[in-house]
């Protein structure tokens, strides 16, 4: 549901801490949105919530793993204590995981599902009840990714994590079309955030660190400034939209598989073997 003024409505973003989180939190900041912001660090985000506060926004943060059940349980009830039902809910903490299928272990598989759908799941199982039970419009954002549309190769459990996040999205938007709750995916293409850098233990051993240090680069070079996704994401919500395709690449994969996925398949296959992946 379109939610055109922003001012002072309650914005909870998850993954808050930098990249995206950190530029969408400072977007709804300067539309006179009252922040509550959430990410796993602690020092990152207490940066994040001084540069809102700084902006005149009132900024609540909050530390929490969105793949805790029970966490993310008593998140809800902290904030629906504090501030009611959202008005906008910006599912956004994500992880990547660079290398190919066979060396891709089992337990990153978990992870990456753990956090990029079930974070989702969480955000949207434990506040979206309380949005579909109060009056007025209210939005559901969830951060899907270009991967979402067309896999690039050594990300498969990225790449089928934001597939399940699209799915999950439109699913959501249709069995809640009658309510006053709207629905968003972002599938936002090259950006240049900390999640490039793959610092997390998250690149499978076969990966040179030259590889990673081309992959940095390549986001670095080509990618957008994640204030391109805020941007979209601000506009989605006032505007109701139920995709947005922000940053290098994003809207061509979307065109382009509609047209033929056989032809964008190869495309990524050129693109792979430039990149030395193949
Ligand atoms: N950067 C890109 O090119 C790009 C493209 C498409 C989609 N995305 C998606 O955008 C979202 C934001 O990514 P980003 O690029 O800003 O990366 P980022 O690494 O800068 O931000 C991700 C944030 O999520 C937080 N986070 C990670 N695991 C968490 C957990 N378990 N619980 C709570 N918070 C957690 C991190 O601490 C970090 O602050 C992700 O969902 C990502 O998949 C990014």
């Amino acid at each position: 549901m379109a939610i055109p003024d922003l001012n002072n409505k309650h914005v909870l973003v998850t993954g808050a801490a930098t990249g995206i989180g950190q530029a969408t939190a400072l977007a709804f900041a300067r539309h006179g949105a009252s922040l509550l912001l959430s990410d796993i660090n602690a020092t990152a985000l207490e940066t994040t919530a001084q540069q809102v506060r700084a902006l005149g926004a009132c900024c609540r943060t909050f530390v929490v793993d969105v793949t805790d059940a029970s966490a993310m349980a008593r998140f809800a009830a902290d904030v629906h204590a504090a501030v009611g039902p959202l008005d906008v809910l910006v599912n956004n903490a994500g992880i990547a995981y660079l290398g190919p299928f066979v060396h891709t272990p089992l337990d990153w598989w978990h992870k990456v599902v753990q956090v990029n759908l079930m974070g989702v799941v969480h955000g949207c199982h434990f506040f979206l009840p309380a949005m579909l039970g109060a009056s007025g419009p209210r939005h559901v954002v969830n951060v899907a990714s270009a991967a979402a549309l067309a896999p690039a190769c050594n990300m498969s459990a990225y790449a089928a994590s934001k597939h399940a996040v699209l799915g999950l999205s439109d699913s959501l938007a249709l069995e809640h079309a009658a309510s006053q709750v709207g629905f968003s995916v972002i599938c936002p293409g090259v950006i240049n955030t900390p999640i490039a850098a793959m610092q997390g233990g998250n690149v499978a051993r076969v990966i040179s660190a030259g590889q990673v240090e081309r992959l940095g680069q390549y986001y670095r070079d080509k990618g957008a400034p994640p204030d391109v996704v805020a941007d979209a994401i601000i506009d989605a919500v006032r505007r109701g939209k139920s995709m947005a395709l922000p940053g290098p690449y994003a809207r061509l994969i979307y065109h382009l598989r509609r047209l033929s996925r056989t032809v964008l398949m190869k495309l990524i296959l050129i693109d792979s073997k430039k990149m030395g992946w193949l």
